[in-house]
């Protein structure tokens, strides 16, 4: 396709979304807060979910100066379940830097917005397009969907040199006087008519008749990607360690993988019941019974965790909370303690969920 050629996108696109968009939460609003904010929780989490996340965050902290002030363990709970957990503390560390360095202003500037922590090439073109107007490009899986499809462009789509190049492509072309609502009928068409896993609906697409994908009926050839490297498996074993109506939980590291949740106790491989009970004397802790409850998988981007699990009862514990263990019972996980969904299961078992 001609590079002329795509600016034949721009019109069917901006006409079918003006009939079709989605009405979402943070679609009225000029907010940049409340737009970074959407922007951040879409990513990695669909917008049916983010929906109720959303309205109790704002309820929570109205404003950039709140995020900014707020407790890490309230911006864990109101993340609690979101996951990529790392998402909100870079909000939280943006947020102060915008209050020391802009006034408490999100800059109206792409490349300024590019600079905050958490801010990547996605979200700053979508700031900058939706809050203030600025004509930058959002490049994402559905866009790169669309692009490729209209283009039958078969690079593969995992090659980070690419996306530059089909931003450089619609940067060239987005609308100056709405590239917001550009961005955002992109989105709406990748996630609802070129939409991923599904036969597309090119029945009702704005751009069929010069797709050239579809023009070849070789819609679902695009776009190619090369495999994804295998996930990392890792097996380990959980431990419910009760004392009365209380079980155990302790603070997860403050780097990493969930970092700063709190988590049942748990350790790599997976434990016979003799081993597990070794395990918790290890502890300092006193086994009176122990039974092996379900088995649970959780998938994250890059590894599973595999996990077996025991529910062991401890006797009344001389002194209080050993080796940083916190004993609380569901009433207080639910209110105060931050707990990942990668132990869902585990959570229903302890009367959380
Ligand atoms: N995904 C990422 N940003 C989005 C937005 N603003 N609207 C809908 N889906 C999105």
């Amino acid at each position: 396709m001609k590079a002329t050629d795509y600016a034949d996108i721009v019109s069917p696109l901006l006409t079918w979304y003006a009939a079709n968009g989605r009405d979402l939460p943070w679609r009225n609003t000029r907010d940049p807060y409340r737009i970074w904010l959407s922007e951040i929780m879409l990513q990695q989490t669909r917008v049916e979910a983010v929906k109720g996340y959303y309205a109790r965050f704002l309820k929570a902290l109205p404003s950039l100066a709140d995020l900014a002030a707020a407790e890490e363990e309230q911006l864990l709970k109101l993340w609690e379940g979101l996951g990529y957990y790392s998402r909100v503390r870079n909000m939280q560390k943006a947020a102060r830097v915008v209050m020391e360095e802009y006034g408490g202003a999100l800059p109206a500037d792409h490349d300024a917005l590019l600079g905050l922590c958490g801010i990547g090439p996605y979200t700053a073109a979508a700031i900058a397009s939706i809050a203030f107007s600025i004509p930058k490009a959002v490049v994402d899986g559905n866009v790169l969907r669309v692009f490729t499809r209209v283009c039958a462009d078969a690079t593969d789509i995992g090659d980070a040199q690419f996306k530059k190049a089909v931003a450089q492509k619609l940067d060239a072309i987005i609308p100056t006087e709405e590239p917001g609502t550009f961005n955002q009928a992109m989105m709406d068409l990748g996630a609802m008519v070129c939409a991923p896993g599904q036969i597309p609906r090119c029945d009702i697409c704005p751009l069929s008749s010069f797709c050239r994908a579809h023009l070849a009926h070789e819609e679902t050839a695009y776009p190619v990607r090369s495999k994804a490297k295998p996930r990392k498996i890792e097996k380990m074993t959980v431990f419910l360690i009760r004392d009365g109506e209380n079980y155990a939980i302790r603070k997860r590291q403050e780097r990493g993988l969930l970092a700063g949740m709190y988590e049942p106790v748990h350790t790599s491989g997976w434990l016979d019941e003799e081993e597990a009970l070794t395990f918790i004397k290890g502890l300092h802790l006193d086994p009176l019974h122990i039974e092996r409850i379900e088995d649970a998988v959780h998938i994250f981007t890059h590894k599973e965790w595999h996990m077996r699990a025991y529910e062991i009862r401890v006797g009344s514990l001389p002194g209080k909370e050993p080796q940083g263990l916190v004993f609380a019972d569901p009433t207080q996980m639910r209110q105060t303690y931050p707990l990942p969904s990668a132990f869902a299961v585990y959570k229903k078992h302890m009367g959380v969920l």
